[in-house]
This record gives C-alpha cells, sequence and structure tokens, in this order.
C-alpha cells in the first residue's frame, strides 16, 4: 500500500514535472510572440544603431524606474504638470535630437509658438485689443472699428501695466494651459470651449498679412528646428485677414493659399534639408449643406493651383458637436468620382463614446477611401474597422497630448493607441494643435509616444517605424518626391546614429541593465 502511494506520489511530481516544463516552455513562447508584433519589432538594426539603442534604453529604463519609485510619471498627468518634468528627461532630449520625419497632423492656427507670437507680433505697431465677456480679440488697424466697447492698444496697455504683466495677461487667452485642468475642465465640452476661445483668438492675432506670413513661417523654423523634416498642415484659410490696417480688405482664400505657399518654397529654399510643406484644405464640419457644396469645388481648386501643395480635403471642429460624415457622404462620394485625384484626409472618432456618429465616422471615413485617419481614437471598439484599415493599410494619426489635454485620457498608458503600438497597427505620431498648449514642435508627442504608451521594452526599433511611417503615409502625389523625401530622413538619420555611437562613452556601453 505505501509503495503504490509512493509511486503515485512519484508519478504526480514526474506529470507536474512535465506541466512545470510546458507552462515555461508555452510561457517564453508566448513572450517572444509578442515582443515579435510591436510597431518596428521586424526591423534591424545596424551596429551603430545598436549602440545608440543601448544608451537609449538605459536612459528609458532608468527614468521608468524612477518613476515607479516616485509616482511620478509624466504620461500619467497631465501635459499642463508634465511639462517642465518631460523638458527635464533625458530621453525627451534624445527624441528633439532625432530627426523625426514628418510631423502630418497640425493645424494652421494652432503651429507657431505663442511665447514667439507675444514676444514678436505684439509688440508691433498698429496693435488693440479687446477684453469681452471672458475672452480676448486683437485688432490690426491705425483706428480699430467700433465692435468693443473698449480697444486698448498694445503699446498703452504697455505703458500702463508693465510689459510683462501684459504678456503673462494675453497668454491666459492664447494657451489653455492650467495649473489645475481636472478642475477648470470638468469635461470634454468645457476644454473644448476653452480651446475654442484661444484659437479665436490667434485666429485676430493673424488676421493682417505680415504678422500671417511672419505665423506661418515661424511654425516653419520651429518644427525644423525640433528636426522635423515634413510638415502636412490642415487649413480652414482664414477668411478674415486683411491685407491693410483697415479699413479691412480681406485677402480672399485663394490669396491665403498663395501665401501659404510662397512662404513654404521660400522656406524650403533657404533648408534645403528638409522635404516641404504639404497643406490639406480642412474647414469646419458644421455647417450648412449650401455651405459644404462649396468646400469640394475649392479643395479641387486649391489642388490643381498648388499640385504637390493642397493634397486633399478634411473637415474640422469638434466632432461630437459637428455634423457627421455620413451627412456629406453622397457630395464626398460624387467629387471623388468625378475627380479620382482627390484626396480625403478625414477626422474621424475623436470620442470616449462608442455607438454614436463620432465613432461610426471612423467606418464612414474608411468607405469613403479616405487615404489616413485624422485620430481614429475610437477605432479600437471597432474590430471591423480595424479589420479594413489594415488591409487597406490606412493608417491613424494619433496625437497623443491632444487627446489627453481635451479630455479623453488622463493617464496615456490607457490611451488606445498603446494597444495598436503594440499590435503592429499601421500609425503615425503628430502633435495636432501644440501652440495652443504651450508647445513647440513634435518632440513632446514622441516621448509621450515612447515613454507612455509603448512598453518598457520597446526600442529604437519602435521611434524608426514612426519616422519611417510618417514619410511613407505623407500625402505625397510624386512618388519619387516621397522617396527623395524618405532618403534625406534617412541620411539624416544614418548621420545622427554615427555622431551619437560614436560620442558614446565606451565605458557606457560596459553597463547593462
Ligand atoms: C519677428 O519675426 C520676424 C519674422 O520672423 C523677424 O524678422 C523679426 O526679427 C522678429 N522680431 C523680433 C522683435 O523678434
Ligand atoms: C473606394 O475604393 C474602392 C476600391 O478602389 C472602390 O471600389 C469604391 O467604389 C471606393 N468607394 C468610394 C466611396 O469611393
Ligand atoms: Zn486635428
Amino acid at each position: 500500500m505505501a509503495n503504490s502511494w509512493r509511486l503515485l506520489g512519484l508519478l504526480l511530481l514526474v506529470l507536474s514535472d512535465q506541466i512545470s516544463a510546458d507552462f515555461y516552455s508555452e510561457r517564453a513562447a508566448v513572450l517572444e510572440a509578442e515582443a515579435n508584433t510591436f510597431m518596428g519589432s521586424e526591423l534591424t538594426l545596424s551596429p551603430n544603431e545598436e549602440r545608440v539603442n543601448k544608451l537609449l534604453m538605459q536612459m528609458k529604463h532608468t527614468e521608468l524606474d524612477s518613476a515607479f519609485e516616485s509616482s511620478s510619471y509624466p504620461p500619467a498627468q497631465s501635459l499642463f504638470v508634465s511639462k517642465s518634468e518631460i523638458e527635464a528627461s533625458n530621453v525627451f532630449q534624445f527624441i528633439q535630437s532625432l530627426p523625426k520625419g514628418g510631423a502630418i497632423h497640425t493645424h494652421d492656427i494652432s503651429i507657431a509658438s505663442i511665447d514667439w507670437a507675444i514676444a514678436n507680433l505684439t509688440y508691433r505697431d498698429n496693435l488693440w485689443a479687446c477684453f469681452d465677456h471672458g475672452s480676448l480679440r486683437f485688432s490690426w488697424a491705425l483706428n480699430p472699428d467700433d465692435q468693443c466697447t473698449k480697444w486698448d492698444s498694445l503699446a498703452d496697455l504697455r505703458q500702463d501695466l508693465g510689459s510683462e504683466e501684459v504678456d503673462y495677461l494675453i497668454k491666459r487667452y492664447l494657451v489653455i494651459n492650467v495649473p489645475n485642468p481636472d478642475e477648470v475642465y470638468p469635461d470634454v465640452n468645457a476644454v473644448w470651449e476653452a480651446f475654442g476661445s484661444a484659437l479665436g483668438t490667434v485666429t485676430t492675432l493673424i488676421s493682417y498679412e505680415p504678422a500671417f506670413r511672419d505665423y506661418f513661417r515661424q511654425a516653419l523654423v520651429e518644427f525644423h528646428a525640433d528636426n522635423v523634416q515634413l510638415l502636412e498642415v490642415r487649413t480652414v484659410l482664414p477668411d478674415e485677414v486683411c491685407k491693410d490696417l483697415g479699413p479691412c480688405n480681406k485677402l480672399s482664400q485663394t490669396e491665403i493659399a498663395a501665401i501659404y505657399q510662397e512662404v513654404a518654397d521660400e522656406f524650403l529654399q533657404g533648408n534645403p534639408d528638409s522635404c516641404g510643406t504639404h497643406m490639406i484644405f480642412a474647414p469646419t464640419r458644421g455647417v450648412t449643406d449650401e455651405t459644404f457644396s462649396e468646400y469640394i469645388p475649392m479643395a479641387q481648386t486649391l489642388m490643381a493651383n498648388h499640385p504637390g501643395f493642397f493634397v486633399g480635403f478634411d473637415l474640422v471642429g469638434q466632432e461630437d458637436k459637428g455634423r457627421p460624415l455620413i451627412d456629406y457622404a453622397d457630395a464626398l462620394i460624387a467629387a471623388k468620382q468625378s475627380d479620382p485625384k482627390l484626396k480625403y484626409f478625414l477626422h474621424a472618432g475623436e470620442t470616449d463614446w462608442q455607438g454614436v456618429s463620432t465613432d461610426i465616422n471612423i467606418i464612414d471615413a474608411l468607405l469613403l477611401n479616405t487615404t489616413r485617419i485624422g485620430h481614429g481614437y475610437a477605432i479600437v471598439k471597432h474590430p471591423e474597422a480595424k479589420r479594413l484599415a489594415r488591409e487597406r493599410d490606412v493608417p491613424l494619426e494619433i496625437c497623443p497630448i491632444s487627446n489627453q489635454v481635451l479630455g479623453l485620457v488622463h493617464d496615456l498608458r490607457n490611451h488606445p493607441g498603446a494597444v495598436l503600438i503594440q499590435e503592429g497597427f499601421p500609425l503615425v505620431i503628430s502633435s495636432d494643435d501644440p501652440a495652443t498648449w504651450d508647445l513647440t514642435g513634435l518632440s513632446y508627442d514622441f516621448y509621450e509616444a515612447f515613454m507612455g504608451m509603448a512598453g518598457r521594452d520597446m526600442d529604437l526599433r519602435l521611434l524608426k517605424k514612426l519616422v519611417l511611417n510618417s514619410v511613407k503615409y505623407a500625402g505625397f502625389v510624386d512618388e519619387t518626391k516621397r522617396q527623395q523625401c524618405q532618403d534625406l530622413v534617412m541620411s539624416k538619420w544614418d548621420a545622427f546614429m554615427d555622431t551619437f555611437a560614436s560620442s558614446v562613452d565606451p565605458e557606457i556601453q560596459l553597463i547593462h541593465k
């Protein structure tokens, strides 16, 4: 009896040894499989890139470990409070100096830094301010019109209050940053209201041709300085820009488009180490059918008059409040039918809701053959849309900080993009409206994606994939130009790896995680 018990015990032990062995080998296989699905995991790094990667991952792990211990972790906090901590990060500084390819989801009235606009534009002559019902409007004029109870000249205000005070005062209307966002902006609608108001104020500040030109030029300068080689900008083509100091002689939308091209061409000439600028005509979505019927011909005219510069069409404005794509579907289908070159870059699914018109927009955008999807935040709740996007290789333009500050997600580890990055989904990272949250360029969003939305061991390959995708999915009309841009970006990338790898202290290479 005792013997057979012993035998059974032995048998169980052998069995459990076997189960244990299976468990460990299956575990290793699952982990291995997952380590080979994230975006960029298929890339092979060069010896230089390997050296850089080793250092990058040391920095990343150090920062993650210290965040784990101190419970202060920038991607988990609002950008409004984490900004200076991000700026102090070694990983962030590395990302800043990295050639990043394209920022292909941005908007024309929120891309040049507000500090520049204040220091430069608001010190010019003939600028007036109207503080009214908690908002601020500017006017460029010798004598402003009477549409304000009290116009203050900026020069006089500065005499009275002091420059520093005035600069500080103005800035509060131009950015939406607050130290306590949860209290000030309890929901998405509250923050969108502030967002709209800040954009309105900027629009008035650049409502005079010289200011308008310089603002756009400054945006190109700043993105270039942030090591971005290609910028794609959605434009509403604001119709309130005056040629002179009043009475206002308005620039037509066609003239504005021409100004954009002039400024962009001139910038490219002076900066041949970049791929240039593309514009997407993106007027506001909450309009009547009549207004909408003017949009498509305008997009076509722009694309015809500015080939390779105006590259497509989109609609902007808060999706939850605007009209859904389905309202315009017939018009969009007919337009594409008559003009196959017309390309759509539709914002869709920028919402936390499911089963409402905003997230259904993703399905409509895909079926309308959109070239890319702006945000697509809600796509993870739509397996069929995910399948379609993958099959047709339609990427999402993910803007992490925008989604955070505009109230969709607090802790960026919970951003749906984290899932998509792990799955190797087609996507790019962009910065949407960085100026409105007091940022410049693209690096902050790359940082959030790399530190907050990507796993601990996702490395330089992910960053490289994001850079490659930004060119692959950019709105080039001419494939030769896309190839040239890819070559340019990759040669800058290789040069960076070269310099960085040779500057790395060999001692550091010996330290392992
Ligand atoms: C303002 O910007 C313009 C155009 O970028 C530049 O030429 C000028 O020097 C700047 N002025 C100041 C005061 O910074
Ligand atoms: C989208 O593209 C497919 C494939 O080219 C085509 O069959 C379909 O008709 C297009 N749909 C629309 C709405 O243009
Ligand atoms: Zn956008």
